[in-house]
């Protein structure tokens, strides 16, 4: 991502992330894939693929909104009015892979604080509504101007009227932009904002995410069941673990860093004293993928067969819908610490941290890879274990 001539990645996370909003002009400075309303509606067909159609109803001087949830019928889409719609799809990253080269324009958030790729299209005067999120997320016009407008959280009630969207009453805005294509609006949780499409526009969002404190909790008990997590309110702790003092070299492909570990020790009041606690629990947490988003994967005895023989695959790539990740724990000689797939944990030695921090960086084992996988039993039955846990497509051949 291009950023504002006198701010470096460090700079950003100094001043902005998790702290402040960032308009940045033609942010977007690299040829990235492009979808066409046309896909993005056939998208929305699909039964496996979340999307949402929001209509702002205009009434006798009064707006309000209404949410149907896809899948839709192709009839429905065609059908629809020339103004006041969005059609928003989620996870498009998982569905069409190569859209993670969106995640590029921000290489400075480890991609597990990075949630998914989200793509709305918008009629002239579309909009969901002024609320507010709980998760970061960097806002990139793809097509046609979309207004932004933003006010401050204590400027801002909330409104009854609108049901699940959780919306916030019409407000006067403090700052509004209006976004044309390449520019980005970075958003931390918790800043009101309303979007309203200027005329028929795409929003490529990419949104974070970040541990909320009862699944940290419910994995916590599942992992380590005699060790009790303290209740969050009581003791005045954040509902969602933060990072505003992200350092930028954190962000290395799958990596969940020692800093990571750190502060969610601080936040969960080290109800978790121990490093490789946290770490289990924080990337079991971080890779959990949504219900309907879990990739298919061979049994056991199938993954070892792949595992052991040669003849079975030549090359392997992640599964779009993997969510792979790994942490160094300090235990001492081992020097190794722990890999997650798809909320799975394994322990895993240095020799096998290194590989898998080789494989989330090209998120492919080639064939010379796959023969010194092969060739070392940790290795060997670490594949095992990848593939059984839906780490690798095996769609094609
Ligand atoms: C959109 O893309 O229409 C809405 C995104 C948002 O406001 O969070
Ligand atoms: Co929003």
């Amino acid at each position: 991502m291009q950023l504002p001539d006198e701010l470096d990645p460090a700079g950003f996370l100094a001043e902005f992330w998790q702290k402040k909003p960032l308009f940045v002009r033609a942010g977007v400075d690299a040829p990235l894939p492009q979808l066409s309303p046309d896909e993005l509606a056939w998208l929305a067909t699909l039964p496996d693929v979340e999307s949402r159609l929001v209509f702002t109803e205009r009434r006798q001087g009064k707006t309000t909104y209404r949410v149907d949830h896809g899948p839709f019928d192709d009839s429905v889409l065609a059908a629809l009015p020339d103004r006041d719609w969005t059609l928003l799809v989620q996870d498009i990253d998982k569905h069409l892979p190569e859209f993670r080269r969106w995640f590029d324009l921000v290489p400075f958030v480890p991609d597990w604080r990075i949630d998914d790729l989200m793509i709305s299209f918008a009629a002239p005067g579309g909009s969901v509504g002024p609320h507010v999120d709980n998760y970061d997320v960097f806002l990139c016009q793809a097509a046609g101007q979309r207004e932004w407008r933003l006010t401050r959280a204590d400027s801002v009630s909330e409104s009854g009227a609108n049901g699940e969207l959780a919306l916030l009453n019409e407000f006067a805005a403090d700052q509004s932009w209006i976004a044309q294509e390449h520019d980005i609006l970075y958003l931390p949780p918790g800043v009101p904002h309303w979007g309203i499409a200027v005329d028929r526009c795409m929003t490529f969002s990419i949104g974070m995410r970040a541990p909320e404190w009862p699944e940290f909790a419910s994995a916590s008990e599942r992992l380590f069941p005699t060790r009790k997590i303290a209740d969050q309110e009581a003791i005045g702790r954040s509902l969602f673990y933060r990072d505003p003092d992200l350092q930028a070299d954190e962000a290395s492909p799958g990596l969940i860093s020692r800093r990571a570990l750190l502060r969610a020790r601080d936040w969960v009041a080290a109800c978790h004293p121990d490093d490789e606690q946290i770490a289990a629990i924080l990337g079991s947490v971080v890779t959990d993928p949504k219900a309907w988003l879990s990739p298919e994967h061979p049994g056991m005895a199938e993954s070892h067969d792949i595992a052991r023989d040669s003849g079975k695959r030549a090359e392997l790539a992640l599964h779009g819908m993997a969510k792979i990740a790994f942490a160094r724990t300090d235990n001492g000689s081992r020097g190794g610490g722990f890999l997650f797939v798809n909320g799975f944990h394994h322990s895993a030695d240095a020799v096998q941290i290194d590989q898998i921090e080789r494989l989330c960086r090209s998120r492919r084992l080639t064939a010379d890879d796959l023969a010194q996988w092969r060739a070392k039993p940790a290795l060997q039955d670490l594949l095992a274990w990848l593939l059984s846990h839906g780490a690798f497509d095996l769609g094609t051949e």
